[in-house]
């Protein structure tokens, strides 16, 4: 029966190609190297796409949004239809302007939507894609986990992964088959509204996070009904914006991209991505959606990329009214969809349909360019058996803000939390003694959350996880409310009553001092200054007057500077935006049930005009490694704390570093190991990390690099063996040449403070 309607389907792609490719371009098509009969899927989008008109084809490269669609709040048939027949959409995205359905109302908005693409002639299913980026994000009762930056402090790809299987199944229960996550950007200045959307500010940390969430979305099969498809975005340089502005130039060397932005990519198109969003950004003054080298050259060709391209929001439009470099629409059009874009987020109105047709019509966008973008949308929506289950049914999804799920974000926030001070020891404290907590985020589950949480801005969290503990209420509901004192003393803007925070705090053992950022995402989240807003520094240095123990709890997207006052605090625990379960996770590290192990993965940042990374690339060779008051002379390296920090409430230690071979070749790899200890008396988790020191290159190398790590857990006084391998590639850069290379010397390996040097051998 299989083997039969296989071959129908090959004999009738035959026919059809014999009439349908009569034209040269259609000759193109034919010899296409992605036609290829034997695979299944592609025979059936080949027979699909022979019998499509240019209308159709179009259609399926244009994706508008849901309010597009709307009228005062509810979905318009009218207008549905419109998009549907008239235009022959071929997908939508973002959820209803009011907020997140459940999975039963988008279960009923989408059956809405599959009647009219039914009523079409070749009833292609529509492919719905929405930014479920820290959990289904957009779907009410979904289990939000912590964001991005969270999930690299955990330091834990595999537990990453978990966390977004439920993100994937959740979705899917959604009867939404496709993500636009994960965020692969590399953010260069922490100013930036999005950094908290990343995994931080290392290249190797940011690959191995996104493999995890790819494999979490999509596993061995987006077709199957727990998975989706995964989009790898911004691509590429989107993070380096040189001003700190959402959506600003970048100028980003060739080399450079090559050896940072590029290999977080490569690595997710290995893991099998199945979409790519494009960089809203420029670089170098080139729009990258008009980009023709970087998309169809660099992603497509060399780096093998098979899925298909969609644009960022509304970015053809903005290839003439912002960035200039197309002086109509219909120019916008052609350049973009030329440099291989296969997919418009238009996403307010049809005049990329329009446009997109009269080019080809006029012989300026051939055929073959369509017929490939469509190929290879059409593929995924096979893949993803979009035509066999367009929808999902709720009833299938038993799983649904289960309680495992739950506890796996509880799991990822605790894990994702950082000690960054300790002074004394005063953390963990007594269930038993009295707190003052206060501070603008401490009763906000908006600030835990973040933007893209129910809505874009996320301004509508206390409402959708109403049921969820902000950090107030999990101290409440830990040690009883009659130990908890609470007032607010400013908001993030404003001073409230610092009066009041003062005089309560007189009656407490523990000030918890809840500062950092309320919700935000891309442009309104914009800022002009890093430093943590004046009314909480003000907020802070009151506070600290009254020498009482001050836990200072950080709930921000980016590292807000906190130096004018860090010195005065006595234990600081940075959250990041640690999702729905993260005030309980919070909560218990304070009170001891969980030992911290959450590292950082950026440098915090002292100063708010000394950005270093901390491979120091730009700084190393000049300037002064000692502060000097008397000349005002500036240490040319000093973060708040250091990346790939994070204390425990235990103790390690690290000895023996040991190589199998100290002297390699280029085929070679080289097995280094190191015994990690728990010195304390409570078991903890340590992450260990790998770095390398190139110590001459002709390029200048990096302080150091990380190339590995691995979280472990240790119970009091146990040694674990710990050993990575690496090789040749993990010692290579790219030189002046553009080419990757390595080159023969001496390196250090640096772990946990140890440091032991291999050398790579003269090839002769
Ligand atoms: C953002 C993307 C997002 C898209 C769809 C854009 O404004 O830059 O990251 O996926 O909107 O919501």
């Amino acid at each position: 029966m299989r083997i039969n309607s296989t071959l129908t389907i090959l004999l009738f792609t035959i026919i059809l190609s014999s009439c349908f490719f009569s034209n040269k371009e259609n000759v193109d098509i034919a010899s296409s190297e992605n036609d290829n009969v034997s695979d299944p899927i592609e025979a059936k989008v080949s027979a699909l796409l022979s019998t499509m008109t240019l209308e159709e084809k179009i259609g399926q490269m244009t994706q508008i949004t849901f309010e597009v669609l709307e009228t005062e709040g509810k979905l318009d048939t009218a207008k549905l239809k419109e998009a549907i027949h008239k235009y022959k959409i071929g997908s939508i995205l973002n959820t209803p302007t009011s907020g997140a359905p459940t999975p039963q109302e988008w279960n009923k908005i989408l059956s809405q939507v599959l009647d009219q693409t039914n009523q079409t002639d070749k009833k292609i299913p529509l492919m719905y894609g929405i930014d479920a980026i820290h959990g289904s994000s957009y779907t009410n009762g979904a289990v939000l986990f912590p964001q991005q930056i969270g999930l690299a402090a955990t330091w834990d790809p595999d537990l990453v992964e978990k966390c977004t299987e439920v993100s994937a199944y959740e979705t899917r229960a959604s009867s939404i088959p496709w993500v636009f996550s994960p965020d692969l950007d590399l953010p260069r200045n922490p100013v930036w509204s999005r950094f908290w959307e990343s995994f931080g500010e290392d290249v190797y940390l940011s690959s191995e996070m996104g493999v995890a969430m790819v494999r979490g979305f999509q596993g061995e099969d987006i077709g199957a009904m727990s998975k989706v498809a995964a989009c790898a975005k911004h691509f590429i340089g989107y993070g380096s914006n040189t001003t700190g502005k959402d959506r600003t130039p970048s100028i980003i060397p060739d080399r450079v991209l090559k050896q940072y932005d590029i290999p977080i990519f490569k690595k997710s198109i290995d893991a099998g991505v199945k979409s790519v969003m494009i960089s809203s950004g420029e670089i170098n003054g080139v729009p990258v959606h008009v980009n023709k080298k970087l998309i169809t050259n660099v992603l497509k060709g060399e780096l093998g990329f098979k899925g298909f391209v969609v644009t960022d929001w509304e970015d053809i439009v903005y290839l003439n009214t912002r960035h200039k470099v197309a002086a109509t629409m219909r120019e916008a059009v052609k350049k973009a969809v030329m440099a291989g874009v296969d997919m418009s987020m238009v996403p307010y109105n049809y005049v990329f349909c329009d446009e997109l047709l009269s080019l080809v019509h006029d012989g300026e966008v051939p055929l073959s360019r369509i017929n490939d973008a469509v190929r290879r949308i059409l593929r995924v929506k096979y893949e993803l058996d979009l035509f066999r289950t367009p929808v999902t049914d709720p009833k299938d999804y038993p799983d649904f803000g289960s309680d495992s799920s739950v506890a796996l974000a509880y799991i990822a926030a605790s894990e994702s939390i950082t000690l960054l001070k300790n002074e004394n020891n005063v953390l963990p404290i007594s269930k038993d003694s009295k707190v003052l907590v206060t501070g603008p985020t401490a009763n906000s589950m908006k600030s835990l959350n973040g933007g893209w949480s129910y809505t874009w801005q996320g301004e509508k969290s206390d409402e959708f996880a109403k049921d969820k503990f902000t950090v107030l209420e999990a101290f409440q509901n830990k040690i009883g409310e009659d130990r908890v004192l609470y007032t607010p003393g400013v908001s993030i803007f404003e001073e409230i009553d610092i009066a009041k925070a003062s005089l309560l705090a007189r009656n407490v053992d523990y000030i918890v001092l809840c500062l950092g950022e309320h919700n935000y995402t891309e442009t309104p989240g914009d800022i002009n200054d890093l430093n943590i807003t004046k009314p909480q520094i003000k907020l802070a240095k009151e506070l600290a007057k009254l020498n009482k123990p001050i836990i200072l709890v950080l709930n921000e997207g980016r590292p807000r500077i906190i130096n004018e006052f860090e010195v005065e605090m006595d234990a600081v625990l940075q959250c990041y935006l640690p999702g729905n379960e993260g005030a309980r996770a919070l909560v218990d590290i304070v009170y001891g049930d969980v030992n911290p192990s959450g590292k950082l993965p950026y440098n915090y940042p002292r100063y708010a005009n000394s950005l270093q990374k901390y491979n120091r690339k730009y700084t190393e060779s000049i300037g002064s490694e000692e502060q000097n008051d008397d000349t005002g002379y500036a240490k040319n390296y000093d973060p708040q704390y250091e990346f790939g920090y994070g204390l425990s409430y235990t103790t390690f230690e690290y000895r023996n570093l040991g190589f199998d071979k100290v002297f390699i070749k280029k085929k070679d790899s080289i097995k280094i190991t190191i015994d990690v200890q728990n010195t304390g008396v409570r078991k903890g988790k340590e992450v260990v990390q790998l770095y390398v020191r190139d110590m001459f290159a002709s390029v200048t190398p990096e302080v150091k690099v990380l190339k590995r790590f691995k979280k472990i857990e240790l119970q009091p006084g146990e040694t674990k063996k710990v050993s990575f391998v690496i090789d040749n590639r993990d010692l290579s850069f790219v030189d002046t040449e553009g080419n990757w290379v390595s080159e023969d010397g001496e390196f250090e390996a640096i772990i946990g403070g140890v440091v032991k040097k291999f050398a790579l051998e003269k090839e002769l």
